[in-house]
């Protein structure tokens, strides 16, 4: 059912998006990446892509890292032991193998990584690649959200990508990111100096959907709860074409069958989201939260670059030098508040732009 509010899983639940799927099952790259704005379907195309995939997928959703500061060893190879157990089922040999990391402890499909043991992380892969290479099958990691890594201290990850990408042949990477700025800076694939340059990594962006796209989503959808469809356009209008914010509109519609209740309901669900990310974002960023605010209230309604310095500007009563703007202006770009049209700063949905607007707040 189309209009399913969690993840979907299998592909007859999945509208459209087949070239995605197909791209993520390929594997082209050691490293893929999936990227789309929130609720744009990520997790839903890898989950579809890899339940038809007949390789071990080890799955970490770094979303629960969301409300930490900051990350440690200890946080990821607690992760990494959870995520193994799936695998470990499906391909019960594969236990054997992993028996042989230092720092391993596999009891039944329980498998924990010591924290003290940080060279564990690359045995594990390969032990991985190995089993992977003999099984004539490749393994997959998946890294949901994988930007939130970007808080790991005191652990290289990234010399581990690269340490895979070059010498692991049977372990592919699947990376999802909604602040696709920032895991590009994360990964620095075009810093010299980063253990990643230069690498070719396969990039499978998510966009949404477009109006007459979102047409065929709610009208297929209804039609599976014997509803009569929407105004389609109207709804478009109102919560644009991420499929998260349509699936979830229509879950009302065919739940209580109100066009307009169903719209204010999921405009009224987004906005509290975005709200609450842009008060994760603006943690630790405390001394120009009044900026950021400024700027998200003023960009609402898309502008040039001079027109947001100007209302900074006015609202502290003085000058700001550009690079100070820039700056701001980057950091909301990299976390996918804004994106630039042209010459103009634009909110990349509707209903980002709808939670920084005056009459919501
Ligand atoms: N192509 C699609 N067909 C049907 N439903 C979809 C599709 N894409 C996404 N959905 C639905 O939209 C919602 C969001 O999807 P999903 O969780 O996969 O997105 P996401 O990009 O991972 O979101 P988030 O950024 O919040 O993690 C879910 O209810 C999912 O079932
Ligand atoms: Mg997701």
């Amino acid at each position: 059912m189309y209009f399913d509010p969690r993840p979907k899983t299998s592909r007859e639940d999945l509208f459209d998006r087949e070239e995605e799927v197909e791209r993520v099952k390929a594997l082209r790259a050691p490293i893929t990446l999936v990227l789309g704005l929130r609720r744009a379907g990520k997790s839903s195309v890898i989950l579809v892509a890899t339940s038809e995939m007949p390789h071990p997928v080890v799955y970490i959703d770094a979303r629960r890292f969301e409300a930490e500061p900051y990350l440690t060893f200890k946080h990821v190879a607690e992760a990494l032991g959870e995520a193994l157990a799936q695998p470990m089922r499906r391909f019960p040999r594969l236990r054997e193998y992993l028996k042989n990391v230092k720092g391993i402890s596999v009891t039944g499909f329980e498998v924990k990584i010591s924290w003290r043991e940080r060279g564990s992380l690359v045995e594990v892969l390969e032990w991985l690649n190995r089993w992977a290479e003999e099984d004539g099958r490749k393994a997959v990691v998946v890294i949901d959200e994988a930007q939130e890594l970007t808080k790991l201290k005191g652990y290289n990850l990234l010399k581990l990508l690269a340490y895979s990408y070059d010498n692991l042949r049977n372990v592919y990477f699947v990376l999802s990111g909604s602040k696709v700025g920032l895991l590009k800076k994360f990964l620095k694939l075009e810093d010299a100096g980063s253990p990643l340059y230069g690498r070719y990594v396969e990039a499978v962006e998510l966009r949404p959907f477009t109006l007459e796209e979102a047409k065929r989503f709610l009208e297929e959808g209804c039609r599976q709860y014997g509803v009569s469809p929407p105004d389609a356009e109207k709804v478009y209008r109102a919560v644009g074409g991420l499929p998260g914010w349509l699936t979830y509109f229509g879950y009302t519609y065919v739940s209580v069958r109100g066009e307009e209740e169903s719209i204010r309901q999921t405009v009224s669900y987004a906005v509290d989201l975005v709200r609450q990310e842009f008060a994760h974002f603006l943690e630790g960023r405390w001394a120009a939260e009044k900026r950021y605010r400024v700027i998200m209230e003023a960009a609402a309604e898309c502008v040039a670059w001079s027109e947001l310095k100007r209302a900074v500007e006015a609202s502290e009563g003085r000058r700001i030098n550009d690079a100070e703007i820039t700056r701001l202006l980057k950091n909301l770009v990299d976390y996918g508040f804004l994106e630039k049209r042209g010459n103009l700063y634009c909110p990349p949905d509707p209903l980002i732009a709808a939670a920084f607007r005056k009459k919501y707040r």
